[in-house]
């Protein structure tokens, strides 16, 4: 969740470690920070608030280095403040650190008895103690941090320099991102490729237990037994476009923009002319989906969404029953696995602590296989699964999710349709949504086209404080999506409903001063959720509909807005889009920080 960087270089680093912050910033923002080396001393710089802050003090005072690391922070132990904020000292010790080390306390009380003292309110803090301990019986960096880490419960990505060690940067890794960037007569290291965008395109992806040296000409990592190992060298482009917001505002609108080329990337050459094509999420995948039983799918936030819509598509599409857990549950209820249950993970970043604590606990049990729908083919998630689709969406760097939902919508459909191929169900149904699957992204560019009617209901939900989403059948995920989407970034209090239960409890809070968003399309449900609507007609509330041309109700308080026609098994994915743009523009006149909402981050790989 936090973001951290190092960089060993032939030249000033300063700027190339705070402009990797940036690029960091969507995993956290409350506090940032910077050590380098210098002759005798090591320079530490820490702001309350955002990179920016940093980057005016750096320019103030133009530090020299051609060794640092630095931090961008989202606060899990002690309050965003300036003491809390990373680099941590200790003598002469300076660490960076993402993760969690769980046993802390316990650590903290070793070594407040050993006599060192306690700045922060943070667990990481620990880490810098303790290597400083090491280093005192080690007399090296690289040593001290093979002893550290073996004293640490948790999850860390950790960055460390040392005063007596002008050349070298020490990093280590166990269940939180961290890469080496290879560059010439410079090395990197850094949480996530983003941050080193314009420094490198090659990475060399660490593993659990790994420890790393590295110095501007070279780099040398061990394993958890200290051995020199050989990583692979993986080259990545990221187009830089892909890191800067263009013409639009902000990375959410741009992101809500992209969609229709995100989804024609998703499903770009998986289609045949009347069906999927075979093994499209790895070799052999098609034969394994024809033993396929049962659907367990586990995600978190908006990637559980998509699959409580999957949920619909598989029983539909594949006839096979599914269930849907929230990660963070998931392995705490000591979960029965039915013969042939394939176990599905859906998360954009593929970093998610939770996600993939559950895929390690499955991966122990008795499942038929694990599969993973993931728009980051270098995470931890896309390595650790034995099939992988990846969305192709591109970077996402808006905290709220946009285009990886609409992304990994699509490529659920095509996984309900590879399965139902495997266990040969329903091929006409596949055949025509192999037609429309190719045309969505074209209706999504419709859809897009009702922006400036949905401008028009801004203002009357902009000023309120709460507001009620209904929706049914698979679009009551979707509402629950919007509703995400709206309290994310725009703190209005939202609450999503399947309009049916409105009667047995929400009603009450229906009045002129809450705003009721629903979803109206065309389908066998559209009779009963008129008559939901109509409910609240009825005590005055104030509804702002969506829907299809024949799902038209009459409204005297709000607005209905027209969707575009499509084809109603796809249609969850298009109704989505008029939310995204909702709860985009809402923010946007509440003057929210929408790209970066308070409290939250892009990737949250703490539990
Ligand atoms: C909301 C949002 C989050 C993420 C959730 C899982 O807009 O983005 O709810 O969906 O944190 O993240 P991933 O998909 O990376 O596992």
């Amino acid at each position: 969740m936090c973001g951290i960087i190092g960089a060993a270089s032939s030249r000033n680093v300063g700027k190339l470690l705070v402009q990797g912050l940036h690029k960091m910033e969507y995993r956290g923002y409350d506090s940032a920070g910077i050590a380098l080396h210098q002759k005798d001393n090591i320079f530490n710089l820490r702001t309350l608030g955002k990179v920016s802050l940093l980057e005016d003090e750096m320019i103030e005072q133009r530090p020299k280095s051609k060794l640092g690391i630095a931090h961008t922070r989202w606060a899990t132990h002690g309050k965003p403040s300036k003491k809390n904020a990373h680099p941590h000292e200790s003598g002469e010790v300076n660490i960076v650190h993402n993760g969690i080390i769980e046993n802390y306390l316990e650590l903290k009380e070793k070594l407040v008895q050993a006599g060192y003292t306690f700045e922060s309110e943070t667990d990481s803090e620990v880490i810098a103690h303790l290597l400083h301990q090491h280093f005192q019986s080690k007399g090296d960096l690289l040593a001290a941090m093979h002893e550290a880490i073996k004293e640490l419960d948790g999850a860390f990505a950790i960055a460390a320099i040392h005063i007596k060690d002008k050349n070298r940067l020490v990093v280590a890794r166990n269940k939180s991102p961290l890469l080496i960037g290879v560059g010439l007569e410079e090395n990197f290291a850094a949480s996530d490729p983003l941050a080193l965008s314009q420094l490198t395109n090659e990475f060399v992806f660490l593993e659990d237990g790994d420890v790393a040296e590295i110095t501007k000409e070279s780099y040398q990592v061990f394993d958890r037994k200290n051995s020199p190992i050989s990583r692979d060298v993986t080259e990545i482009d990221i187009a830089v476009n892909a890191v800067t917001k263009g013409e639009y505002s902000h990375f959410m609108e741009k992101e809500i923009y992209e969609q229709p080329n995100a989804v024609a990337n998703t499903i770009d050459g998986k289609l045949g002319d009347d069906d999927v094509l075979d093994n499209i999420f790895g070799l052999g995948s098609s034969e394994v989906f024809s033993k396929i039983k049962r659907i367990q799918f586990v995600a978190c936030g908006t990637s559980l969404h998509a699959g409580k819509v999957g949920r619909f598509w598989f029983e539909q599409i594949a006839k096979i029953p599914c269930y849907v857990d929230f990660a963070s549950e998931y392995r705490y209820r000591d979960p029965l696995v039915e013969e042939g249950t394939l176990f599905v993970t859906i998360s954009q970043s593929g970093e998610t602590a939770d996600t993939l604590a559950a895929l390690r606990y499955a991966q122990e049990k008795d499942y038929l296989s694990t599969l993973s729908i993931c728009n980051v083919p270098t995470s931890s998630l896309a390595r650790e699964s034995e099939h992988v689709l990846f969305t192709n969406a591109g970077p996402e760097i808006g905290v709220a999710s946009t285009k990886a939902f609409t992304t990994q919508l699509a490529g659920l459909m095509l996984l309900a349709m590879s399965i139902a191929k495997s266990l040969n169900k329903d091929k006409q149904n596949r055949k025509k949504l192999v037609h429309e699957l190719r045309n969505l992204p074209k209706v999504i560019e419709e859809t897009l086209k009702l922006s400036n009617e949905i401008l028009s209901i801004v203002p009357n939900i902009a000023d309120k404080h709460n507001a009620l989403f209904l929706g049914r059948g698979m679009f009551f995920p979707i509402v629950q999506e919007g509703a995400l989407k709206l309290k994310e970034i725009s703190y209005i209090h939202a609450e999503a409903y399947p309009a049916g239960e409105l009667k047995h409890g929400p009603l009450a809070l229906v009045d002129d001063q809450i705003p009721v968003v629903a979803l109206s399309p065309e389908n066998t449900l559209t009779e009963k959720l008129v008559s939901n609507l109509e409910e609240v007609k009825a005590r005055g509330g104030t509804l702002y509909v969506f829907g299809g041309e024949k799902a038209k109700i009459k409204i005297e308080r709000g607005e209905y807005i027209q969707m575009p026609e499509c084809s109603e098994l796809l249609a969850p994915i298009i109704y989505t889009i008029p939310l995204q743009i909702l709860a985009y523009h809402v923010a946007c006149q509440r003057g929210t920080d929408l790209d970066q909402p308070r409290n939250l981050a892009k990737s949250v790989t703490v539990e």
